[in-house]
């Protein structure tokens, strides 16, 4: 019977990706479920890939899950409206964390972003902090909340808006300094990595993440 098995919702996405090479290197967690709805071509054996329909997501999905890792979303460009991309990036992360809850899982690991503010200007950041809010009805031993700023790594696909955001944020970034740090670029490869050790040593509770704990977490 695995002791620790991790689920994870995005996980063919940047950081999901990263995510799921982590999870896998570390014997911490010994089995590895992705709700996905187009499989990885990989085949491990501590890894099981589950096909789902988020819109119809159900507690079975999840069954025996005890550390869930919340990476979707979605862009307005993709999603193509407000109400869709309300949907992937508030309706689905909440049902993915009520249901994980109700499988029996003790931690949550979400990925959210710096400036998440249900009283936001920005529709994004507003969504963001709803979300954010809204987590709090669902109990967990462990909530670790991460807010990023813009992430580097490989994508497959082209993101103009992003990869403009990065290359801006990099070239400010020795601006950010103190109380700017926050809006540091950081690599979805330490942000994956501090995902996972939240999960592995994470204090029980809730907890926020910015940029510096967030390169603390990933590095210790
Ligand atoms: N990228 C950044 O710079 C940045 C900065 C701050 C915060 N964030 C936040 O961090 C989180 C992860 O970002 P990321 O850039 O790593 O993600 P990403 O590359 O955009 O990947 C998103 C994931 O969500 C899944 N997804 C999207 N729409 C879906 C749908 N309708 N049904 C099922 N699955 C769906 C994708 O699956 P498919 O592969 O099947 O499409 C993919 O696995 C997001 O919440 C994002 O808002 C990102």
């Amino acid at each position: 019977m695995p002791r620790n098995v991790a689920v994870v919702a995005g996980a063919t996405g940047l950081t999901g990706r990263y995510l799921l090479e982590v999870l896998l290197e570390d014997a911490f967690y010994d089995h590895i479920v992705t709700l996905v709805r187009r499989p990885l071509e990989r085949f491990e054996r501590k890894l099981e890939q589950r096909m789902v329909d988020y819109e119809n997501l159900r507690a079975s999905d999840l069954e025996g899950a005890t550390h869930l890792f919340s990476c979707l979303g979605t862009t307005m460009k993709k999603a193509g409206s407000r109400a869709a991309f309300r949907r992937v990036d508030y309706d689905y992360p909440l049902m993915f964390a009520r249901l994980g809850q109700e499988a029996g899982a003790r931690r949550l690991m979400h990925i959210s972003s710096v400036g998440a503010d249900p009283a936001a200007g920005s529709f994004y950041l507003k969504v963001k902090g709803e979300l954010e809010r809204d987590l709090e009805t669902v109990d967990f031993e462990a909530t670790h909340i991460f807010r990023p700023a813009v992430l580097l790594g490989r994508r497959d696909e082209e993101r103009h808006g992003e990869e403009w955001a990065a290359r801006l944020s990099r070239a400010f970034e020795w601006l950010m300094a103190g109380g700017l740090s926050k809006y540091r670029p950081m690599p979805a490869g330490t942000l994956a990595a501090a995902l996972a050790a939240a999960g592995e040593r994470g204090a029980p509770g809730r907890h926020v993440h910015f940029y510096n704990q967030i390169f603390r977490l990933a590095g210790g």
